[in-house]
């Protein structure tokens, strides 16, 4: 038992029936299940908004899907999915609501927190937002000089910089081409240099985004674009009109020199990387217009209801959190790849690695005990045809099991010209390819069939039963991208709910930072740092010596 009265889970007796369950089903094979049932690959599909989900080339039968919905019953994965929308505060270790759902609510909703309505000041920042983005867009809001601002840099980490970046990608087709958008985050001066080197300052707005302005890689970021902009315009007073800032800290935003006026605010109940389309989002909703970014929080929206609403047997982030936690915790499979078949999602997977991996890389249960059992997976991946001429080699022959989302497209985006819109059945003839050969390998005796000599039949030979799910949308649109992250963001939430952990902290990004500090110092000034380890000693001292110091 937990100390919250929870049964754990591993003592649930629907999780000894779904160990029971994989033992009896042993190595089922996919080519079997579908030799035995000639309706699965339309069967075990479902569709949610513009998204058709075709999970029949998976390891389960109907009794395994029913299993793990009875999992999904005795975790209550519902009942918490309704705490969140209430606006409960179900992330327990920073007493928060969780209310990422509330950023795309109607204007005419009432959700609370702490008896107040939060959806009028949700609004309230997107109509600002609407009207600033409006004025860059248009040229009426003008750099220091009065020249017309032609570059957006968005400066930022983790969820301040990875949600408007993928998205900036994913939309490209629907941006300003007029305008540039270049994002800046690691700490390392490079990566500064390089997004500015080309630009004209005058012509430069900087976006300083940090929930909570205080993320050492943001403010040093930051303190370096206020230099470059100063040391060409020389007058303190073009920071105003250069500078803005997404925060939920008005107080440190001023101390950093940001007037109040220009900052767009969001909340602690949304959490850092459930926050692009949150004012998060400015830089891509200048980038691609007020109306464009209203379609992709529809988007969101279509899944919010769809997760919030639909029985268990037909929910999508439910169904593919349970696969999840079928192929984690009953398959051993330490990673999950995801494979999008389209350029502009190059940044997608990356977005859902902090998505995933920061909500669910725990070991410690809500209750503050240790778990007993695996919780989030790796999760990996870049955009399919690429990664068929890398590492597809390990997924098709290798000794890991790794489950894996294809994501593709029926039509190319409209401003293909007509030859490179004729490559897009090309690609997604690869797509299919995949998933097929995946799922059904190619049999010795296939192999044979060919006149391969008999030496090279295994290495020939493809085994198969590589489980994957197919999403397939009919067009790339701010709608379809709200759809997909709201779906991996709800299938993150019901894996957390099942392993009973906070998806919503992350504690675990804390020591790090706070060794940084204690070393840096050590660096600069050759300082005697207490509690350094041998190796790290060494290292420093190497280091300051290759510095030249
Ligand atoms: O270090 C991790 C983290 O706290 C993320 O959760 C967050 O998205 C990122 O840093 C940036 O934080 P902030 O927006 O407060 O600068």
């Amino acid at each position: 038992m937990n100390t919250d009265g929870r049964t754990r889970l591993n003592q649930m007796s629907e999780w000894t029936a779904l160990a029971k369950h994989r033992e009896e089903l042993g190595e089922v094979q996919l080519r079997e299940l579908f030799a035995a049932d000639a309706g699965r690959g339309t069967a075990y599909t479902l569709r949610v908004g513009d998204l058709y989900v075709d999970y029949s080339k998976h390891l389960v039968t109907d009794d395994t899907l029913r299993l793990l919905r009875e999992l999904a019953a005795a975790t209550d994965v519902f009942g918490l999915r309704d705490a969140m929308f209430r606006g409960e505060k179900i992330n327990t270790t920073e007493n928060r609501a969780v209310l990422h759902t509330a950023l795309r609510a109607p204007r005419d909703a009432v959700i609370e927190v702490d008896g107040e309505n939060v959806v009028p000041g949700v609004h309230a920042v997107l109509d600002k937002m609407a009207g600033f983005a409006d004025r860059v867009r248009s040229g009426e809001w003008t750099g220091h000089t009065g020249k017309r601002i032609r570059n957006i840099v968005n400066v930022g980490i983790g969820g301040s910089d990875l949600g408007p970046a993928m998205a900036y990608e994913v939309l490209r087709a629907f941006t300003d081409r007029s305008l540039t958008l270049r994002f800046v985050s690691n700490v390392d001066g490079a990566d500064l240099h390089e997004a500015v080197r080309d630009l004209d300052p005058a012509e430069t707005l900087f976006i300083i985004a940090s929930k909570t302005f205080t993320t050492i890689e943001t403010v040093t970021n930051a303190t370096s674009a206020r230099s470059w902009l100063l040391a060409a315009l020389g007058d303190e007073a073009a920071v105003a009109k250069h500078f803005v800032a997404l925060s939920t800290n008005a107080e440190k935003v001023a101390e950093f020199g940001i007037d109040t006026a220009n900052m767009f605010e969001f909340w602690d109940w949304v959490g850092g990387r459930y926050s692009y389309d949150s004012a998060i989002g400015l830089s891509l909703m200048i980038a691609i217009g007020p109306d464009r970014f209203r379609e992709m929080l529809d988007g969101f929206r279509i899944v919010d209801e769809h997760f919030r609403t639909a029985p268990a047997e037909s929910n999508v982030p439910l169904l593919l959190g349970l696969l999840g936690i079928w192929y984690g915790n009953f398959h051993d499979a330490q990673s999950h790849a995801v494979l999008p078949y389209s350029h502009y999602l190059s940044k997608f997977t990356a977005y859902l690695q902090q998505l995933d991996m920061e909500s669910n890389g725990k070991y410690v249960g809500r209750d503050g005990r240790e778990v007993e059992w695996q919780t989030g997976p790796v999760v990996w991946g870049t955009p399919g045809t690429n990664g068929q001429h890398a590492y597809y080699q390990l997924i098709h022959q290798g000794t890991k099991l790794i489950p894996a989302d294809f994501i593709g497209f029926a039509r190319p985006v409209a401003e293909l010209s007509d030859e490179l819109k004729a490559q897009h059945d090309l690609l997604m003839a690869n797509f299919f390819a995949q998933t097929q050969a995946l799922a059904f390998g190619k049999t010795p005796d296939e192999v044979r069939a060919e006149g391969v000599p008999e030496e090279l039949v295994p290495h020939k030979t493809f085994r198969g039963n590589h489980p994957t799910t197919t999403i397939l949308a009919p067009e790339l649109t701010p709608s379809v991208l709200g759809q997909l992250v709201a779906l991996y963001e709800h299938k993150v939430f019901v894996q957390g709910a099942v392993w009973d952990i906070d998806s919503f902290d992350q504690w675990g990004v804390e020591l790090g930072k706070v060794l940084a500090k204690r070393v840096e110092p050590a660096l600069t000034e050759g300082a005697e740092v207490e509690g350094l380890d041998a190796s790290t000693k060494a290292l420093v001292a190497t280091y300051r010596e290759l510095r030249g110091r």
